[in-house]
């Protein structure tokens, strides 16, 4: 029944501030750590092979001179007609390389116009919506296309060329930008080293173009308004007299097997969402395959694998209603190895639930890690839900049963976690302390009936927990914001259903947007919240949304829909705030992470250590050599491929970043500014 998202191997979180900073650094003049410049796109080459084109008008913002089709000037973006208007405004300040941060201006990047390379991310259902998310998540084979081909796989992924229409650009100097885009940017010897690479990527390339098909008018060249123009519409506006019950996104994260899928299924189950025979079913088939414990995990993990393995592998999506909310329940997997999984999915979350296991040394596993050495996924998932930008969490110490409903043990589970929680910056007003036994119903909608138990505890149930959370402010009145977490295309229809929660703004059948990285414009034919269609979902909403007017093979989970005057950003060279978490070895200029930002994940590479943050957020004089735990630093970062982003101050969900390497969180981060925005 859940619908389940996969992001592929690895990822990561962030926080909103920067704390605990020791003055301990040296001078990056004295380490001989020259300043790496932000990558300069071939604007020589570029210059040069214009000289074989047909001039007609010259950008008077780079001087580049660019062929009678394009609207926007190819070397630095700036619109043709919209440029003079701008600038007597005094809005465009931003250089040729860069994107101004400062300048409140959402350029439409000239990566936009279908110049992105599309990585296709579709996989097929049939017909109605159980069907589409039971076939999602059941078929692994699918399921893992999708993810390989829907995510960033790290160093391994490769760029594409960029897509121009054919009449615009002759053959032989899109060639030339083609071969511009191959190289690495920024390495000079990695460069030279990939140039033989290039030469045949450029052969391959140019020999097809004439097979690429990109219709003209489909490319977005909407001219980029000021956000502060941007005036909601009255549709867009709750309606706060229909009486619908408000979507609630509730993450459950946690150590492995601590039991989210049993809690999951198991609440499922109370509240009506699982048939008798379904669950008489999982009963009866676990129970054959010797694992009779998980009957009501099964309910969230669906395939095969997960189901002999005994381990969630991918978010599990299910609904449910509470009095208050709508629920849309995330089932993230607690293993190690694939936090990149929980980030793509928990990362739509509004408030959470850590499911913490309370039997002897399995709490302490989730504290410390195996062998008490390490971080246990405990501590993890809560510093990354954390900086997902979740305030209100529920801890639910499960397994009651399994240490005999001990109030002790429960005060020593709230004394240990509580203060990591406090030092993840979760207010203990925030924090809602839920003893409960999944496997033995105790706690779940009803007080606990168990006489060991309701003899000291006079809490509330989680189900009332879950209606006393509060919604986080939506951002109904800005500008559309819908990560894509999942994209699924119908075999039989050929309908392109995209799959994600409204960041910002609303959408209605019939709305126009702006699907990215591929800049292509499409149009919103149906949309389906919580499995029933529906005509208007607005930011909180996750939903599914039937697109017309796009090609299938560019829209790709990790893309992004956005208002078509209102484009977000893709970009591959960023300045961060960071703060570095438990890590073991130092983080050095050259150093090699992924980077993960909403539902993609990227490789890339620390280019600039700038500064390091005191508590107050006030940035050091002098740049440090490395960075070592809990330091809080300014870094620039170069990614391999452009990603959709925002500055975090213009748009949260589009501004968090986490950075990992060897399979584990070393840093959690903001974008400060966009240094690069993807040129080809
Ligand atoms: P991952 O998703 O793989 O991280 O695991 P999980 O947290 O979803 O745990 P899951 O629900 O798969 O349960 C793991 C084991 O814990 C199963 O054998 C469950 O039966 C058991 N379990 C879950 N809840 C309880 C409980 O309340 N009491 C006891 N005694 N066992 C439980
Ligand atoms: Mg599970």
């Amino acid at each position: 029944m859940p619908r389940k998202i996969f992001s592929g191997p690895d990822c990561d979180d962030e926080y909103d501030d920067y704390d605990e900073y020791e003055d301990d650094y040296y001078d990056s003049d004295e380490a001989g750590q020259g300043d790496i410049q932000p990558p300069v796109k071939e604007k020589e080459s570029l210059k040069n092979s214009s000289n074989k084109v047909p001039v007609l008008w010259k950008c008077s913002m780079c001087t580049f001179d660019n062929h009678e089709t394009m609207v926007y000037c190819e070397m630095c973006g700036v619109f043709r007609e919209s440029f003079v208007k701008s600038a007597k405004d005094g809005l465009i300040k931003g250089s040729i390389n860069g994107v101004s941060s400062d300048s409140g201006t959402y350029a439409v990047s000239s990566s936009d116009s279908a110049k992105i390379p599309a990585k296709t991310g579709t996989t097929n259902f049939h017909g109605d919506s159980e069907k589409k998310c039971a076939i999602t998540s059941n078929d692994k084979v699918n399921s893992t296309q999708l993810a390989s081909v829907g995510s960033s796989s790290g160093t391994g992924r490769k760029k594409q060329p960029i897509i121009r229409p054919e009449e615009d650009v002759p053959v032989e100097r899109t060639s030339q930008l083609i071969a511009d885009h191959f190289q690495p940017m920024g390495d000079q010897s990695s460069r030279a080293s990939s140039s033989a690479q290039n030469k045949d990527s450029m052969q391959t390339l140019s020999s097809s173009i004439s097979e690429l098909s990109i219709e003209k008018n489909n490319i977005n060249v909407t001219k980029p308004y000021l956000l502060e123009d941007y005036k909601a519409e009255e549709w867009m506006l709750a309606d706060q007299a229909s009486g619908m019950l408000s979507q609630l996104n509730l993450a459950i994260v946690g150590h492995v097997d601590s039991g989210k899928s049993t809690l999951s299924g198991r609440l499922l189950h109370l509240l009506g969402r699982i048939s008798k025979k379904e669950m008489h079913k999982n009963e009866k088939e676990a129970k054959e395959k010797g694992k009779g414990s998980f009957a009501y995990a099964w309910a969230m993990d669906e395939s095969t694998e997960e189901r002999e393995r005994g381990v969630t592998m991918t978010v599990a999506v299910a609904y449910f209603e509470t009095k208050k909310y709508r629920v849309v329940l995330l089932d993230s997997p607690g293993h190690k190895d694939f936090v990149p999984n929980m980030i793509s999915g928990a990362t739509q979350a509004d408030a959470a639930i850590l499911v913490v296991d309370a039997s002897t040394g399995s709490f302490e596993a989730g504290m410390n890690g195996a062998g008490g050495i390490s971080i246990g996924q405990t501590k993890e998932h809560a510093q990354l839900i954390r900086s997902f930008g979740v305030e209100q969490l529920i801890v639910a110490v499960n397994k009651m049963d399994a240490i005999g409903y001990s109030k002790e043990r429960l005060e020593f589970i709230k004394v240990q976690l509580g203060s990591f929680l406090r030092s993840c910056n979760f207010k203990d007003s925030s924090v809602t302390w839920i003893p409960l036994s999944a496997v033995e119903n105790q706690n779940l909608i009803q007080p606990p009936s168990d006489a060991r138990f309701t003899s000291w505890y006079r809490g509330s149930c989680l189900l009332d927990a879950i209606d006393s959370l509060q919604l986080p402010s939506r951002d109904v009145t800005k500008p559309l914001v819908l990560p894509i977490c999942d994209v699924i295309k119908s075999q039989l229809t050929g309908q392109l259903a995209a799959f994600g929660k409204l960041e910002a703004g609303a959408i209605r059948n019939g709305s126009k947007v702006l699907v990215l990285p591929c800049g292509q414009e499409a149009t919103v034919k149906t949309i389906e919240r919580d499995s029933s269609s529906c005509s208007i979902a607005r930011a909180g909403d996750n939903v599914s949304v039937c697109l017309q007017g796009v090609d299938g093979n560019r829209i790709i989970p990790g893309g992004v829909l956005c208002h078509p005057g209102f484009p977000v950003l893709v970009a591959d060279y960023l300045e961060l705030k960071i703060r570095v978490l438990d890590i073991t070895v130092p983080i050095l200029i050259g150093y090699q992470v992924e980077f993960h930002i909403h539902h993609v994940k990227e490789a890339a590479k620390i280019t600039k250590i700038m500064a390091l943050l005191d508590k107050t957020g006030k940035p050091s004089k002098t740049a440090p050599r490395f960075l070592k735990s809990k330091q809080s630093a300014v870094v620039q970062v170069k990614l391999d491929g452009a990603v959709c982003v925002q500055e975090f101050s213009k748009c949260r969900a589009l501004g968090r970043a986490f950075l990992r390497s060897s399979g584990s969180t070393i840093a959690v981060g903001i974008i400060n500014k966009i240094l690069g925005q993807y040129q080809n």
